[in-house]
């Protein structure tokens, strides 16, 4: 007899493993279902988490070695790399919050079903030869590394993101293929650590999606760091012998070919969706042509009872995405309204300075036909960024001209990710740039540049 359940959750990042705890919350009998060994899906285990762990590390150790703290009165001597102890403390950080999830797991009641599912009908699942139905099911799976035709990944040399995060010394020269978000955090890790880094971009710059003025102050201040860019270049082929690798590249519009010597090459050229062995088949879901499965408003998939969330469906592939879409279905499915506002979904890139950006970008809305007031302001015009010398980058606030509703933040400085909540809270209000121009912000803080940024809409900035 299969064991039944109000809810089968399928994959445990933060999409399935918010989705099931919210759902037992609201009172349902809920299992999720997970292969790997540890609970927290690819941003626990190999994606947010230790890679932030180590972009945190890798700062405190270039700001250690590089000299830079002796004006603040800090001089340092004799600065070493521990990198195993740097590794270890980054597997401490993963495992206290994967096992925070186990945690949660039995405080609310989740059965965790250890294994791969596959659908066995409409209602039905298997999971290492046991059966399982369920009222509604939930598919959470995730994504993995898109592979570049002709380029193996041997995790030594050639490797993926979740190699990156791991390379037992600092390589001499790392190639990166792909600059967008992957490639430039791991990049800098690595090129904070000693590494010589070219990141190799097909297109001509570098952050694709994000707001040009962004793209070309990160290329800009990246470049000043040491990072090399090698854009409108393409990746031909990868060659391994002897631990090192040629890689040959050539122009994206066709050219001379040229090899590129490098003892480690980090492929990071986007994610695609998990639905291979979940035998979609047998329940009758289907994929759109990029493999996603597509949703409705309330996350149903086109098969009534089956639903999806987080990197398997459209839309960027980001933690907090995955997380309010796990809240908003179980709420749908536990008789209540869900809420997700895909139209104000922050991004954040955790480099030195940080990226960060919600709404739309202004080339975006010129291409809509919307007429658009700006408002830029730099952080060198900002009193606590000067303090503290860090007057890298800049807040733009874009509002629509006619009725002055904010349409888009972005922001390049080293609190953006932080300071780009405040952007997000202001358009789920649907504050006009005027309302937070009138917003009183503590002194001194990065913030009062969001202020500024939004008065500059008026061109009535007070500090530049
Ligand atoms: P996942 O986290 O991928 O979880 C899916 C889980 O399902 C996996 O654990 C998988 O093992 C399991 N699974 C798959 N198929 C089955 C099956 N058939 N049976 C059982 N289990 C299955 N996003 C951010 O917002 N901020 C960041 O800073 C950030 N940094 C990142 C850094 C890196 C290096 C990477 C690779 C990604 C990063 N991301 C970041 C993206 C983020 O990790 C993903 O958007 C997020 O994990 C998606 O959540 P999810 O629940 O949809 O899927
Ligand atoms: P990405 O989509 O951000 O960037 C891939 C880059 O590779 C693009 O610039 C693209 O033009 C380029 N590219 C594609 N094919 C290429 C080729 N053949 N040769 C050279 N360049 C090529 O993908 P990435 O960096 O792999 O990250 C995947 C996803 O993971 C991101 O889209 C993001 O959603 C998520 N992520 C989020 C993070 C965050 O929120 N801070 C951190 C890391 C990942």
């Amino acid at each position: 007899m299969a064991e039944e359940f109000d809810v089968i959750v399928i994959g445990a990042g933060p999409g399935g493993y918010v989705a099931a705890i919210r759902a037992a919350q609201h009172g349902l009998k809920v299992a999720c279902v997970e292969s790997r060994e540890t609970l927290g899906g690819t941003c626990l285990n190999v994606g947010c988490i230790p890679s932030k762990a180590l972009l945190h590390a890798s700062e405190l150790y270039a700001h250690a070695a590089d000299g830079s703290l002796a004006k603040f009165g800090v001089e340092t001597s004799g600065v070493k790399l521990n990198l195993g102890a740097m590794l270890d403390e980054k597997l401490a950080a993963v495992k206290g919050l994967t096992d925070g999830i186990a945690f949660l797991f039995k405080k609310n009641k989740v059965t965790w079903l250890k294994g791969r599912a596959r659908f066995t009908g409409k209602s039905s699942i298997d999971v290492g030869g046991a059966a399982y139905t369920a009222k509604s099911i939930v598919i959470a799976t995730g994504s993995s590394v898109t592979p570049l035709p002709g380029v193996e990944i041997d995790q030594k040399v050639v490797v993926d993101s979740t190699g990156a995060l791991s390379l037992p010394k600092v390589p001499k020269h790392l190639v990166v293929i792909g600059g967008g978000v992957i490639g430039l955090e791991l990049g800098s890790v690595w090129m904070r650590l000693g590494a010589k880094v070219t990141v190799v971009e097909y297109l001509d710059q570098i952050l694709p999606g994000m707001d040009g003025d962004v793209r070309k102050d990160m290329a800009r201040l990246l470049k000043k760091q040491g990072m090399e860019f090698r854009t409108s270049t393409k990746v031909t082929g990868v060659k391994v012998a002897k631990g090192t690798a040629a890689v040959t590249v050539e122009p994206a519009a066709g050219g001379a070919a040229e090899t590129l010597e490098a003892d480690a090459v980090l492929v990071s050229i986007g994610r695609r969706p998990n639905t291979d062995g979940l035998d979609l088949d047998k329940a009758g879901v289907v994929l759109n042509a990029r493999g996603q499965i597509e949703v409705g408003h309330k996350f149903e998939t086109g098969v009534a009872g089956i639903y999806a969330i987080g990197d398997v469906t459209p839309g960027p592939m980001l933690a907090h995405k995955a997380e309010d879409e796990g809240v908003a279905v179980a709420d749908f499915l536990a008789g209540r309204v869900g809420y997700v506002n895909h139209d104000v979904i922050p991004a954040v890139v955790y480099t030195m300075p940080e990226a960060a950006s919600v709404g739309k970008t202004e080339d975006e809305l010129k291409a809509a036909g919307v007429e658009v007031k700006v408002g830029k302001f730099p952080f060198a015009g900002n009193s606590r960024a000067k303090t503290n010398r860090d007057t890298d980058g800049f807040v733009k606030v874009i509002a629509d001209a006619a009725t002055d509703r904010v349409l888009g933040v972005h922001i390049v400085g080293s609190l953006a990710g932080t300071m780009i909540a405040q952007a997000a809270q202001a358009m789920e209000f649907g504050a006009s740039s005027e309302d937070i121009a009138l917003t009183c912000h503590a002194h001194p803080t990065h913030s009062e540049a969001l202020k500024e940024a939004a008065m500059a809409v008026e061109g009535k900035a007070i500090h530049v």
